[in-house]
């Protein structure tokens, strides 16, 4: 790339890099929670994300759509007619609680922000942006709904019958979508899609320790979600003597460190019980139920089943020893994944032509890619996170990083024409 180019990108890149950071902030003030940033599946704050960014993908010339599973699809038509390949550029628009405002809406207006960086030139292929409505699966438990909704034949006895707090399965609140929102597209991948890119906050501090703006993703680890419920007996927390009890949250506050031990004897292994639902939930009252969630990941899906296992078995092994009840599920999984060679290569040429050092890395966090992955060459590029911290209020990330991502992203955008001229319009295939 010529030096040319590379300065004219980057006064371009600067100017669009401000206004990503102002969008972010227009963006967290949609929440379902005054005093915090939280937006869920299908919720009244995703709506209004998405008439916030409409004009704006609509300025660009895109045609904006809301899927009937709540995505917001944007596409920015190619030079080469109705028949040309498609990229998608995503990311989710979801949040889990109390969150920070960069983690998934980050990698969408990066997106918008390419497309402005074109300046009105259009591609051999179209570019479609997906706001993808649920990564985070705060509401209903399971993570990546919009990009499996899109990608995926859910059969009957799939993951449309998980409950929300209110006891609405996602198959109900579908339908309630669709019948509210005639006006919604069908949730289909276009069949022209040749390739999957995403920006996204690296969510851990390693850029940040080797002083670097960005980093290539070359794999994804993978995770299972469970549940284990422990039952004892509620009971007079003032009458009953302690060895006549049956406490179910003793019980899961025992499973809780082993599981943190077990997780800490592996290597790259990590294990997070991040809610419990005690049952009834006085102050007074021994604890008769508590059901608890467990996240496991690993880059190995051997080492995780394994470690899934051994946890299971310790849950079984503490209800037994308390003469408790037990039940536990394993209700998602996502294997890990490596990404397509080619895409790593071009993510890590766009990188290197915009002048940025980088690492190759394999994300801890789970992404909209990891679903896409399996169905297009997937590329994904992080940005570093001040402090590392993420899925917090204070998640930051710095201008400079931004623009220059900016840059990297139209340096893919260029490099990817090359790369769908190589393989033909049907790299599904
Ligand atoms: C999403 O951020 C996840 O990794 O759980
Ligand atoms: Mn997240
Ligand atoms: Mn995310």
């Amino acid at each position: 790339m010529s030096t040319e180019t590379i300065s004219k990108r980057g006064a371009i890149s600067h100017g669009l890099a401000t206004s990503v950071l102002e969008r972010v902030a227009t963006i967290a003030s949609c929440t379902e929670k005054p005093g915090e940033i939280l937006r869920t599946f299908l919720s009244p704050a995703m709506e209004e994300v998405h008439e916030r960014m409409r004009p704006w993908l609509e300025r660009m010339g895109m045609n904006v759509n809301v899927d009937a599973a709540g995505n917001l699809r944007a596409v920015y038509a190619s030079d080469a007619g109705e028949s040309s390949p498609v990229l998608i550029i995503g990311s989710h628009l979801d949040t889990v609680p109390n969150a920070g405002a960069y983690d998934g809406v980050l990698g969408v207006l990066l997106g918008l922000a390419l497309v402005e960086g074109l300046g009105g030139r259009r591609l051999p292929y179209s570019i479609e942006i997906i706001g993808f409505s649920d990564e985070e699966g705060t509401r209903f438990g399971v993570p990546f709904l919009g990009s499996r909704l899109l990608t995926e034949m859910p059969s009957e006895t799939s993951f449309l019958e998980s409950r929300d707090s209110s006891g609405v399965t996602i198959r109900q609140a579908l339908a309630k979508y669709r019948v509210g929102h005639p006006g919604v597209t069908p949730s289909i991948f276009n069949p022209k899609s040749a390739g999957y890119f995403e920006f996204h906050i690296e969510q851990g501090p390693l850029l940040e320790s080797r002083n670097l703006s960005l980093g290539v993703v070359e794999s994804i680890v993978g995770q299972s979600r469970c549940h284990v419920v422990f039952h004892g007996s509620a009971g007079h927390a003032g009458t009953s003597p302690m060895p006549l009890r049956r406490d179910a949250l003793a019980a899961a506050a025992l499973w809780i460190t082993r599981c943190e031990s077990i997780a800490a004897g592996g290597v790259g292994l990590v294990a997070t019980v991040g809610q419990i639902l005690v049952k009834p939930g006085a102050v007074n009252v021994i604890p008769g139920t508590a059901l608890c969630s467990l996240d496991v990941r690993h880059a190995d899906d051997a080492e995780r089943t394994n470690a899934v296992e051994a946890m299971m078995k310790e849950a079984r092994d503490i209800a037994a020893e308390r003469g408790l009840g037990i039940e536990t599920d394993e209700y998602h999984t996502q294997p890990a994944v490596r990404f397509d060679p080619e895409m790593i290569s071009l993510a890590e040429k766009a990188v290197r032509d915009a002048g940025c050092g980088h690492i190759r890395m394999t994300s801890g966090a789970g992404h909209d890619a990891m679903v896409i992955a399996s169905h297009l060459p997937t590329g994904m590029i992080f940005l570093r996170s001040p402090g590392g911290i993420s899925h917090h209020p204070d998640e930051s990330v710095l201008v400079d990083d931004v623009e220059v991502a900016i840059q990297a992203g139209l340096c893919f955008l260029d490099e990817f024409a090359l790369f769908i001229e190589k393989r033909g319009n049907s790299p599904r295939e």
